[in-house]
C-alpha cells in the first residue's frame, strides 16, 4: 500500500489543478473525518426502519445532553410534540426504544412479555457495583439464575405469604405512630414523615430477609444503608453516568465516578455482610427468627447459590427502600393539602363506617385492605406519584412487530411509566390532577364509598408483564395499614412554612435519580377526636393511646432490636 501511494505521488497529477500530493492529503482527511464521524454516531443497534427518531441527536453523545436529568418528562414532550408514542433515542452508543402512551406501555408489555423479558446490563451498575453481591433481580438479565431468583423472591412475596409478616406489618406500622406521636408532641411541633416511613420500609424487608430490624429512626446502621442506597440509586441513572453510554470515558485518568463506585460498592458489603454473620451468630445461638436468609443459611432450600441469595436479599432490601417512602411521602403531601382534607374526612369516615371503634381499625389495618376511599388513596398515590419515572429498563430477547416495524433483538426499550400514568386518553382530562375518586363509582358523599371493579392494568408504577415489580402485594399492604393506622390518629395539616409540592413532576428533588425522593416538608398532626395529647410522663392518652398501649402489648415479643449489628 505504501509503495502504491509512493507511486502514485510519482505520476503526473490526476485530478487536474490539484497535486498528487495535496489530493491524497484531502482523501486521507475525508476519510478520517467520515472514519470518525461513523464512530461517534454509530449504535449498537442500526437505525431502526419505521420507528421515528427523535431529530437533532450529536456525535458522540446522541440525545443524552437534549434529556437532561429529567428523561421522563422530556420524553413526554417529545411525545406530544412529534405526537409519537413510541420512538427511538441515542443514548451515546445505545440505541433505545421509548414507549410513552398508556395503550403503547401496555402493549409492548403485556403484548409482547417473553420478547421484553430482558434487562441491560450497564458499565458501572453491573461491571463495577455489582461485581461482589451479584446483580439484584431487578437488574439481572433473564437467564436460568434470574428465573430461579425470581421464583424464590415471587414465592417469599406473594399472596399466600403475607399471612406470615402481619406481625412485622403491625409492629412496623406501630413505630411510626409511637414515634410521631411522641417526636411530635403529639402533635403540637411540626414535623417530617419520610424518616419514619423510610424505617418502616427498610425494617420491613430487612426483618423479612435477616430477621433483623432497628429502633430507632436515626439508627447509624440504617441511615447507612439508606445512604448508600440511595448513592447507587443515583449512579444507575443514564443522565448521572455518561460513562455507561460512553465508553471513552471509562478510561478517563482520575476516573471519579469509578473511585466513588467501588467506595460505595465496599460500603455496601460491609454492612451486608455484617447483616449475615449476624444470622449466623443468631443461628448459632439458636435465637434466629424465621427469614430468608436463615432459611438458605439452614439449607431449608437448595437450589440457590450464595450470591444469589445475597442478591436476593439485596434485591428485596433494595426493591422497598426508597420506592415505599417516595410514594407514601407524597401521598401524605397530597392529603395534607386544603383540598386534601376533604380526602381525608371522607377515608376517616370511611373507616369507621367498617370499624365504628378504631381500636379494631387498628388490629384489622394489616389483616387485609377492606376500606374503598383508602385503596383509592393508594391507587391514586401510586399513578400521580410515579417514583419511579422511567420503570426499570427492559431489553429485547427476540424481534418485536410493531405496526410493521421491526425491533430487533438486544434493544433496550424504556417504558415512560410517567407520561403512561398521566395519559389524557386513558385517565381524561384530570389525569395530571391527584383525585382519589377517580377510583371510586361512589366518593362517599351520599352512600359509601364503592371501588370500581378493576378492568385489567390500573397503572404502570409496579411496572406489568414478566418482570412486573415482585413485592407489589407487600407494598400496597404497607401503604394501606400505614394510612389506616395515620388517619386514624391524626388529621394531617401541611405546615405553612414548609409545604409540600404536589406537581408530580417537581415533588421530586432529584430528577436523574432511579427512584423519585420527594422535597422535604413538614406537617402538623391534629389529634382526632378522643385523643387527649401527652400525657405527664410523655405517654399518649386517650383513644390514639390505647391504640398504641394495646399494639406495643401485642407486639412487644415479636422481633428483637440488635444491638450487635454495626458498621
Ligand atoms: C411503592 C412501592 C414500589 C414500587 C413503586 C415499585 C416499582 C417497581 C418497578 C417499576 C419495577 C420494574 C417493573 C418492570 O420492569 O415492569 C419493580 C421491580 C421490582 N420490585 Fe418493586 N416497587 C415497589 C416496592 C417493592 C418492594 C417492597 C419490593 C420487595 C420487597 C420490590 C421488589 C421488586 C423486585 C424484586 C423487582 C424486580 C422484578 C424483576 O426484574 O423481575 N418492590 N418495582
Amino acid at each position: 500500500m505504501p509503495i502504491l501511494m509512493m507511486d502514485m505521488l510519482k505520476q503526473d497529477s490526476i485530478l487536474p489543478g490539484i497535486s498528487n500530493q495535496t489530493g491524497l492529503i484531502g482523501l486521507t482527511i475525508i476519510s478520517l473525518v467520515f472514519g470518525l464521524w461513523h464512530l461517534s454516531t454509530a449504535t449498537d443497534i442500526p437505525h431502526i426502519k419505521g420507528i421515528f427518531e427523535i431529530p437533532s441527536s450529536l456525535p458522540i453523545t446522541g440525545h443524552l445532553l437534549a434529556l437532561g436529568p429529567d428523561h421522563a418528562s422530556v420524553c413526554e414532550k417529545w411525545w406530544r410534540q412529534y405526537n409519537r408514542s413510541i420512538f427511538q433515542i441515542k443514548l451515546g452508543n445505545t440505541r433505545a426504544v421509548v414507549v410513552n402512551s398508556f395503550e403503547d406501555c401496555k402493549r409492548m408489555l403485556i403484548g409482547n412479555q417473553s420478547a421484553v423479558i430482558d434487562r441491560p446490563t450497564l458499565y458501572t451498575f453491573h461491571g463495577i457495583i455489582s461485581s461482589t453481591q451479584g446483580f439484584t433481580i431487578g437488574s439481572s438479565p433473564w437467564d436460568e439464575s434470574c428465573k430461579n431468583k425470581r421464583k424464590a423472591s415471587g414465592q417469599a412475596l406473594g399472596r399466600a405469604k403475607i399471612r406470615d409478616y402481619f406481625d412485622m406489618f403491625d409492629l412496623e406500622s406501630y413505630c411510626i405512630a409511637r414515634d410521631l406521636a411522641l417526636d411530635s408532641c403529639n402533635g403540637q411541633k411540626e414535623i417530617m414523615i419520610r424518616p419514619y416511613i423510610q424505617r418502616y420500609a427498610l425494617n420491613t424487608t430487612l426483618t423479612l430477609c435477616y430477621g433483623i430490624r432497628m429502633d430507632s429512626v436515626y439508627d447509624s446502621m440504617l441511615r447507612e444503608i439508606l445512604e448508600v442506597g440511595s448513592a447507587i440509586s443515583l449512579l444507575r441513572s443514564a443522565s448521572e453516568n455518561f460513562q455507561d453510554y460512553i465508553p471513552i470515558m471509562r478510561y478517563f485518568p482520575n476516573n471519579e465516578k469509578n473511585r466513588r463506585s467501588k467506595e460505595l460498592r465496599d460500603r455496601r458489603d460491609a454492612y451486608l455482610n455484617s447483616l449475615l454473620n449476624q444470622v449466623r451468630e443468631m443461628i448459632r445461638k439458636e435465637t434466629d427468627k424465621p427469614c430468608i436468609s436463615a432459611a438458605i443459611l439452614k439449607d431449608q432450600e437448595t437450589k440457590l447459590s450464595g450470591v444469589e441469595v445475597s442478591s436476593i436479599c439485596l434485591s428485596l432490601v433494595s426493591g422497598g427502600f426508597e420506592t415505599i417512602p417516595g410514594t407514601l411521602t407524597s401521598c401524605i403531601g397530597s392529603l395534607a393539602t386544603p383540598e386534601g382534607q376533604v380526602w381525608q374526612e371522607k377515608a376517616y369516615e370511611d373507616i369507621k363506617r367498617m370499624y365504628p371503634d378504631v381500636r379494631d381499625a387498628w388490629r384489622n389495618s394489616f389483616q387485609g385492605e377492606e376500606v374503598p376511599y383508602v385503596n383509592a388513596i393508594i391507587k391514586e398515590a401510586a399513578r400521580y406519584y410515579t417514583v419511579s419515572a422511567m420503570s426499570l429498563p427492559r431489553k429485547t430477547v427476540t424481534d418485536v412487530h410493531w405496526d410493521g416495524a421491526v425491533i430487533p433483538a438486544k434493544t433496550m426499550i424504556l417504558i415512560n411509566a410517567q407520561a403512561a400514568n398521566h395519559d389524557v386518553d386513558h385517565f381524561g382530562p384530570s389525569a395530571s390532577t391527584f383525585n382519589p375518586e377517580r377510583w371510586l363509582d361512589s366518593d362517599g358523599t351520599l352512600s359509601p364509598a364503592t371501588e370500581k371493579i378493576p378492568t385489567g392494568l390500573q397503572h404502570f408504577s409496579f411496572g406489568a408483564g414478566s418482570r412486573a415489580c415482585s413485592g407489589q402485594i407487600i407494598a400496597t399492604r404497607l401503604l394501606y395499614t400505614a394510612l389506616i393506622r395515620l388517619l386514624t390518629s391524626y388529621r394531617i395539616v401541611a405546615s405553612e412554612e414548609m409545604p409540600p409540592n404536589t406537581d408530580y413532576v417537581d415533588y421530586n428533588q432529584f430528577k436523574s435519580a432511579l427512584v423519585a425522593i420527594p422535597v422535604d416538608f413538614k406537617v402538623r398532626l391534629v389529634p382526632r377526636e378522643g385523643v387527649e395529647g401527652l400525657g405527664e410522663k410523655g405517654t399518649v392518652e386517650g383513644m390514639l393511646g390505647e391504640c398504641l398501649e394495646d399494639a406495643r402489648g401485642r407486639t412487644e415479643g415479636y422481633y428483637r432490636v440488635d444491638e450487635g449489628v454495626k458498621v
